[in-house]
């Protein structure tokens, strides 16, 4: 592996313990001004000390983050659609390769939908991502982004990674379900978990919990840290499973010690053991997690 490649990786993935503690906030480039990230910057500045990289857009990275603060950044590069859309697959890389170099990303991100309508082009729109990331030493993460016509079980998500790594992913970010060793037995990449809608924080641990037992290296968590009413307490939490093997009943509680020091956020309303609210747009909306 080039060294440039490796040094990359480093940075998302800990080589003291080969663990990742990913914070996802690129949901906007689909979903537009989801609850608890309408304002990027309010939500992500308290948590970014916790977190060992942060997946986000090239837009918020740049209006929303602060380039002083030496976060390893992996960049979602691939876009085109919309939460009201025809059809969320027809995602295309909407990022160019420089312009990721400009703003130091560690990584490159791109969701595939196996067995989604496009999903030839996402497939090869991987292929050749990670075609031009190798040119230069940077990391290619994938994405199994599951439409609703998915049966969310480990024959799926095992052909979902493992195409993603036979393209070359470097690391495949993917949702847990049961059996999850399996797939992760039969991905020859890293695997990392998203954390997939809101559930109660205690839900939340023992999924990241059981996910770091069957194999995963870490987690790319979003929506279950950041629409928590306590997020730096619930990423604290993430972030002693993932490093600290922690047990579910030890980080439940530390969450919840933490979280009666800290005051809820004040952004929007609370939801933290509730369902992401109904957002405005007009048409039915997809399911896409
Ligand atoms: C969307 C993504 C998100 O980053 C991903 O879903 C992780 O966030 P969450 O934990 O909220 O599911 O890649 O395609």
């Amino acid at each position: 592996m080039d060294w440039g490649l490796k040094n990359r990786l480093a940075k998302i993935i800990k080589p003291a313990d080969g663990k990742a503690v990913m914070l996802a906030v690129d949901h906007g480039y689909f979903l537009g001004p989801t609850e608890r990230l309408e304002v990027p910057k309010n939500t992500i500045r308290p948590l970014l000390k916790y977190c060992d990289s942060l997946m986000l857009t090239r837009g918020i990275l740049r209006t929303s983050v602060d380039a002083n603060f030496p976060v390893p950044v992996v960049l979602r590069v691939s876009g085109g659609t919309s939460i009201i859309g025809e059809d969320l697959s027809n995602e295309q890389i909407t990022t160019s390769i420089k312009d990721a170099i400009r703003v130091n990303a560690s990584a490159l991100a791109m969701s595939i939908f196996v067995g989604g309508k496009y999903e030839h082009q996402t497939i090869v729109n991987l292929g050749k991502l990670v075609n031009e990331a190798e040119e230069y030493g940077i990391p290619v993460l994938a994405v199994t982004a599951v439409g609703k016509d998915m049966v969310r079980d480990s024959r799926y998500f095992s052909l979902a990674c493992r195409i993603a790594a036979e393209q070359g992913a470097h690391i495949v970010k993917t949702y847990y379900c049961e059996n999850f060793e399996e797939v992760v037995n039969s991905c020859p990449v890293p695997i990392i978990i998203a954390g997939g809608k809101k559930i109660p924080e205690r839900d939340a641990l023992t999924l990241a919990y059981n996910a770091i037992k069957a194999g995963a290296v870490g987690v790319d968590m979003g929506r279950n840290i950041w629409q928590s009413d306590y997020p730096v307490p619930m990423i604290k939490a993430v972030r002693s499973i993932v490093h600290g093997h922690a047990t579910v009943d030890q980080a439940y509680d530390m969450f919840k010690n933490l979280s009666k020091e800290s005051p809820p956020p004040k952004t929007s309303k609370p939801s933290a053991s509730s369902k992401q609210k109904p957002s405005k747009p007009t048409k039915k909306r997809k399911k896409k997690e």
